[in-house]
């Protein structure tokens, strides 16, 4: 509910409050601000912990010591209006000077929320229009603030409207979040290709803290997702950005307890022009505030569930896929791929997915990228026909693609050398062997949609996996962009491409791809439900991507298949397949194996595991998910729970990462403490009858005293493995 009660507004979600003051500017040495007000920010906690909302915080004194310009809660600030810390607008105008003044214009609510392009929250309740002005320049700031029916999460978004002259903009971030404290944990989500969200906790006590993209995607390096606890109100916050381009969060502390987190588009090599009488719309940042990092986590994955992924694949049971990518890389062909197909339908795979190397000239990564039609050498009758005999043996089909890069090898860069994304003159820079394609042009979105579109015309796709293979380098668009908004303007014209085949194709699943999870954002999960994790399946690694990426992320959104073992590396830790299983049957499943060259025994193993994992998979794909044991705080273990949302059910997974570390004890979370549950352990081909684990225990008992299971690398495998030791628990209520 959001409500105007001058001088105050107030937002509230199902749990928390947001508080704003409007108020006089006062006691000034000259008549500029004579009549004008400011909105600053009072509160944002739990609902009715607000003070006293009568007593009115002290009026900035901007004649006063210059100790006073700092000290406010204002909800944006710009360059020269005297705060001094890091503003979340700067603008270029024909003053020549960075600086604009806001002052309070009006409050606005907008019941439904308010209408936008690109990725956004769905599902709005109700918005909050705060607008700003500075009326030399003639720019009015909207702040955007959207509540939920069903969580407690806030989305924020600013808009920029030039009545004045043409200007830049040169930041313009989506929140400023002031809060009260000078000591702060930061956990954010870094990596690398193969080591993707990894959780980093950082305590800051002063500076400013930031973490970012500046390679034109979200990255492996840093997701936008953080979490950050605050010391001296014990509050912890989620934060996140809906957007897949150059993203920044910054947590600026002060040492006067006037600190602030700021969320935007990163101002990164950024300079975008709006013209008198147009406007500019930020994403949205999402931010939400609980008592613990369980509270952020949950909250994270509900809001994401309802809001962000499309409505048609919310709930929708995620088929088990087979992928041929890890088992042959490019070396395919019709007969190989049907000979897989045989056998993941034999074992129960439900969907089989021809990975990168099925259209022209991709006989090698410097090739093809770009000539999204069937290679007849590969499939002689053509995809269409190719697909007819997949799905005769009871498959979904599904099929890999890569639209924003082009290879200089390709027949469509001989015809057409200006949709790269090349500088006249320049030597590209070739990453993995590709360029990028200029996605800002829009010739390059309709040619590539015709493309496209004739593919899954003929293939008839339920499922395609969207890769999106390097960096951005040379930023450069032929058709005469302006450099400061390139990097916008290239995600922009993917966005547009996504939503045209979304529209076109309502019933594809798409899952998206970024050499593994190079672009795991809320941006690209509004138009494609799932991610795919990492390209690191080592189930060692995995642990630590699978806890850090659900930390902000639900599970139906995260790809994660088992393939061999100890892959990419086997240093990382080798492990049984029983062991690969219960790490990645969280998820989006699947396998990644050349199946032809696996024994009997093998394949009845999985057939097995497909089994249990269909049984269970509404809990394991949508089940409340709660971490057990945080393999980030201590890397020996790694445990998780998923429950059913009326607590009847539940799957525990526990896993120690090293042979022979110490047994613990396992604590539950999310069961009802007032039922007993049984538990019956997951039968593994490596344990005896006589440690499969079949007991009743209360919830209580279960989330109070934790469960023994002993050593969890004493099964009855020949070979001990250096890597994980893992048990799979089903819990129901009796
Ligand atoms: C990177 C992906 O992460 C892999 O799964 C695979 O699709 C390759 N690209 C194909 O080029």
């Amino acid at each position: 509910m959001i409500k105007i009660i001058s001088p105050f507004i107030i937002l509230e979600t199902l749990n928390t409050q947001m508080v704003f003051e409007i108020k006089p500017f006062a006691d000034f040495n000259s008549d500029f601000h004579k009549g004008k007000s400011y909105i600053i920010q009072r509160h944002y906690g739990k609902k009715n912990d607000a003070d006293d909302l009568k007593v009115s915080e002290p009026q900035i004194n901007r004649g006063g010591s210059c100790e006073d310009y700092n000290t406010d809660t204002r909800i944006s600030s710009s360059v020269g209006d005297g705060n001094n810390r890091e503003p979340s607008i700067i603008l270029d105008t024909k003053e020549n000077s960075y600086t604009s003044r806001f002052y309070y214009k009006n409050a606005e609510i907008v019941k439904g929320g308010v209408a936008l392009e690109g990725p956004h929250a769905r599902h709005v309740k109700e918005s909050l229009i705060i607008s700003e002005e500075d009326e030399v320049s003639g720019v009015e700031v909207q702040h955007i603030y959207s509540i939920f029916e069903d969580t407690d999460v806030i989305v924020v978004k600013t808009k920029l409207i030039n009545h004045g002259d043409d200007l830049k903009i040169n930041r313009l971030y989506s929140l400023e979040l002031p809060i009260r404290s000078k000591k702060f944990d930061v956990y954010s989500f870094d990596g690398r290709w193969l080591k993707e969200r990894i959780r980093h906790k950082s305590e800051i006590t002063c500076g400013t803290f930031v973490i970012e993209s500046i390679v034109g995607s979200s990255s492996h390096k840093h997701n936008p997702f953080i979490e950050v606890f605050d010391h001296k109100n014990k509050h912890y916050y989620g934060f996140n950005l809906i957007y897949s381009g150059n993203h920044k969060e910054v947590v600026d502390v002060d040492p006067s307890y006037y600190s602030r987190v700021l969320v935007g588009i990163n101002d990164f090599c950024f300079a975008y022009e709006v013209k008198k009488g147009e406007s500019f719309v930020t994403p949205e940042a999402v931010m939400v505030i609980g008592d613990s990092l369980d509270d952020i986590t949950s909250e994270m994955h509900r809001f994401t569930m309802n809001h962000i992924i499309n409505p048609d694949f919310q709930n929708k049971a995620r088929p088990i896929i087979f992928n041929n990518w890890e088992g042959t890389g490019m070396r395919i062909d019709e007969q190989s791929l049907l000979d897989m197909a045989k056998i993941a339908s034999s074992v129960g795979v439900e969907q089989f997915v021809v990975d990168d190397g099925w259209f022209r000239n991709r006989i090698d990564d410097k090739n093809g990228l770009g000539d999204w039609e069937v290679d007849t050498n590969k499939f002689p009758d053509g995809l269409g026909s190719f697909v007819d005999k997949v799905r005769a043996l009871g498959l979904k089909f599904g099929l890999w693609v890569e639209p924003e890069m082009i290879c200089l090898k390709s027949d469509l860069y001989k015809k057409h050398p200006e949709f790269a994304s090349i500088i006249p003159g320049r030597e590209p820079v070739e990453r993995r062997r590709q360029v990028m394609i200029d996605m800002a042009n829009p010739k390059v979105v309709d040619y590539l949609f015709d493309c496209l579109s004739k593919v899954f015309d003929e293939a008839k796709p339920d499922y395609v996996k969207w890769d999106y293979n390097r960096f951005m380098t040379d930023n450069y668009s032929s058709i005469g962009i302006n450099k400061g908004e390139y990097m916008h303007r290239f995600i922009v014209g993917a966005y547009s491409l996504m939503d045209r085949l979304n529209k076109k194709y309502p019933n594809i699943l798409f899952e998206s791809c970024s050499s593994g999870g190079g672009r795991y954002d809320l941006g690209m999960f509004y138009y494609m439900p799932q991610t795919w994790g990492s390209d690191d399946s080592n189930s060692c690694w995995r642990s630590f991507i699978t806890c850090g990426t659900l930390a902000g992320y639900p599970q139906s959104t995260f790809g994660a298949h088992v393939s061999r073992d100890g892959n990419p590396f086997p240093e990382g830790g080798r492990s049984s397949l029983e062991d690969r299983f219960n790490i990645n049957c969280l998820g989006a499943f699947g396998y990644e194996f050349d199946f032809r060259t696996f024994k009997q025994k093998e394949l009845d193993i999985m057939a097995k595991q497909i089994e249990f994992y269909k049984k269970h998979r509404e809990l394991l794909q949508f089940g409340q998910y709660q971490v057990l044991d945080n393999c980030f705080d201590d890397e020996r273990y790694f445990g998780y729970i998923v429950v059913s949302q009326n607590k009847d059910e539940a799957m525990m997974m526990v896993a120690e990462l090293a042979p022979h570390v110490p047994s613990k004890i396992w604590i539950a979370k999310g069961l009802d403490p007032n039922s007993d549950y049984r538990i019956v352990m997951r039968p593994q081909y490596n344990l005896k009858k006589e440690q499969i684990l079949d007991a009743v225990v209360s919830g209580k008992e279960l989330m109070e005293k934790g469960l023994n299971l002993g050593e969890l690398y004493s099964t009855n495998d020949k070979e001990l493995y250096s890597g994980i030791y893992s048990r799979l628990l089903y819990l129901k209520k009796v």
